[in-house]
């Protein structure tokens, strides 16, 4: 089965027009019967189309009757339209169920991206789908002969926010994150992908899962990468490709000259990711390539070890040079921690995420002057105030020992470092020694496990944007910082339409004011939302641990211990 597709209403001239309506139906992707969010009426969600220099108008309906939501276009800049991006909290307020709101803007860019609701754990119930953005002028097209959308993605049983409450809660004081219970291609298993015999595909994969980072491979046939996150880059072989969630990659692939046979294509989730894998889990797909329906699909062979394809290699196509050196350093120190109520929060130097009262963007456009003075934001908001035109790096030291996929909105960025794992935070002195002269760029890259990257991007893109692990359970816990990119300029250019308005009017937000709504004093943050205070003095994360398991051990005392236990952690 190949994913819908759905085409626009209306071509005229260069504008794309859809009509969105999200509502709530049953699907068994995998077997397992659940409530997931179609569009329309249909699951898997239809994959969308444009054109490079299209102006796309879509209007979303919420009529999922009792939650709100949001769309997100995943690698699209929004030059100009920053409050178009999708993010609730950051660039505009959710839709609460029965509103409808109007994204309208205009694609100066080509290539694989993809669409999700980016409302705090919504996506992963089934709201995710490819965007395709097509270019008369992409550099490979007297390449193929055809195109094919494949997306990979993990898929869980239980609604994610139903997840979120025991992840983050004081009974799993290490934050070990749910693990999917499959995977699934195309939103589906056992995917038949028709090919012709002596024929080149462009391949366009797409990882819309919630956690899990997918390795995959076509049996029988070599890849050739040409694009990764909508960059196109010099052809490069590829046995295995390593697809981080919210990473796109798209390959070509010639097919073999016979139909005497069809080949499996697997797709496996890269469990390091996962504390512990359950009794059970089938961690892999397997869809075919089909020459010939008539002929056996066969089972893959069992892979020993991985030959993962290293994406830090590839040069874009356009062969783009490295970035001056910055004229601001961002460092972020990414670790995991427990705070007050026991839970444990990912943080970015020391602050977890948490959305303000007043989405960003709206404190951007009614501060006036004080737009520029980053502490408006409010203290849990992890702010950075960009400069126009400034070369930015950002350090990310990943102190944790998982791996984690960061993602730029509204930029690509050039990947001028990243070290394997368990190299430690990046050196004081940076040094050119070893990067790239024509670094590879994309909008969303893995870091390894203790280890580091550079990325480095112009700020070109005045708007709020926020900078994020992909892994759904981290900006869940609180991962996410805000780049808010010329602000006294966005002030002066952008225009927020009355719809938008009115959905922060329906769901009670606030759109004037500091973080905390304060529009007379700016500086103050009284009330603003905040995380829980740290744990009290001498409470460490091991000694939850301990009380949890040994609750979890002395059933019978366990009332009387967690009482004792929950008790000095109240605030
Ligand atoms: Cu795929 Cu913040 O987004």
């Amino acid at each position: 089965m190949l994913i819908a597709t759905l085409f626009p209403l209306t071509v005229l001239a260069s504008t794309v027009t859809y009509d969105l309506e999200a509502s709530w139906m049953r699907a068994s992707p995998d077997g397992f019967e659940r409530s997931v969010i179609g569009i329309n009426g249909e699951w898997p969600l239809p994959t969308l189309y444009a054109t490079k220099g299209d102006t796309v108008t879509v209007t979303l309906k919420n009529s999922l009757g009792n939650v709100s939501t949001s769309l997100h276009w995943h690698g699209i800049f929004q030059n100009g339209t920053t409050n178009m991006d999708g993010s609730v909290g950051a660039s505009q307020c959710s839709i609460p169920p029965g509103s409808s709101l109007t994204y309208n803007f205009t694609l100066n860019q080509s290539g694989t991206y993809w669409y999700h609701s980016h409302l705090k754990g919504q996506y992963p119930d089934g709201m995710r789908a490819p965007f395709i953005i097509a270019d008369p002028d992409m550099p490979f097209k007297n390449d193929y002969d055809e195109e094919l959308v494949i997306s990979l993605s993990d898929w869980y049983h239980d609604f994610t926010m139903d997840l979120a409450k025991s992840f983050l809660s004081v009974g799993n004081p290490t934050g070990a994150e749910p693990v999917p219970d499959s995977a699934l291609m195309n939103e589906t298993q056992n995917l038949n992908v028709k090919v012709a015999p002596g024929k080149t595909y462009l391949i366009r994969l797409v990882n819309l899962g919630a956690f899990a980072n997918q390795r995959f491979w076509i049996e029988g046939h070599q890849m050739k990468v040409v694009e990764v996150d909508g960059v196109w880059t010099e052809p490069k072989d590829a046995s295995i490709i390593y697809l981080a969630v919210a990473q796109r990659c798209s390959v070509l692939v010639s097919t073999t000259n016979s139909t005497g046979a069809n080949f499996p294509m697997v797709t496996s989730m890269d469990t390091d990711l996962f504390d512990a894998i359950p009794d059970g889990l089938q961690w892999n797909t397997t869809g075919w390539l089909v020459y010939d329906d008539s002929k056996p699909k066969p089972a893959p062979k069992v892979l020993d070890t991985f030959d993962d394809f290293d994406d830090f290699t590839l040069v874009p196509q356009d062969r783009l040079p490295r970035f001056p050196e910055p004229d601001h350093t961002i460092t972020l120190d990414l670790y995991m921690d427990n705070l007050g109520d026991g839970a444990n929060y990912a943080f970015f130097s020391g602050q977890t995420y948490v959305s303000p009262k007043v989405p960003t963007i709206y404190s951007v456009m009614t501060l006036g002057e004080d737009a520029a003075n980053v502490s408006v934001y409010g203290d849990n908001t992890n702010a950075y105030i960009l400069e126009k035109g400034q070369v930015i790096e950002v350090i990310i030291n990943n102190q944790d020992p998982g791996k984690h996929p960061v993602h730029l909105h509204g930029h690509n960025f050039q990947v001028v470092a990243r070290e394997a794992a368990d190299t430690g935070d990046a050196p004081a002195n940076l040094t050119d020694a070893g990067t790239p002269g024509l670094p590879m760029r994309r909008d969303t890259i893995t870091l390894w496990p203790t280890s580091y990257a550079r990325v480095r991007f112009i700020a070109d893109n005045p708007g709020v944007w926020l900078f994020h692990c992909h892994i759904e359970w981290h900006t869940i816990s609180g991962l996410i910082a805000t780049f808010i990119e010329a602000p006294l300029e966005v002030q002066k250019s952008l225009k927020i339409p009355d719809d938008h308005l009115a959905v922060c009017k329906a769901e009670g937000v606030p759109t004037a004011g500091n973080a905390a709504g304060n529009t007379v004093n700016h500086f103050d943050l009284t009330g603003e939302n905040k995380s829980p205070a740290p744990l009290p003095a001498g409470f460490t994360a091991r000694g939850i641990v301990a009380l949890v398991f040994s609750c979890i051990a002395a059933f019978l005392g366990c009332a009387v211990i967690a009482w004792y236990g929950y008790a000095p952690l109240k605030q």
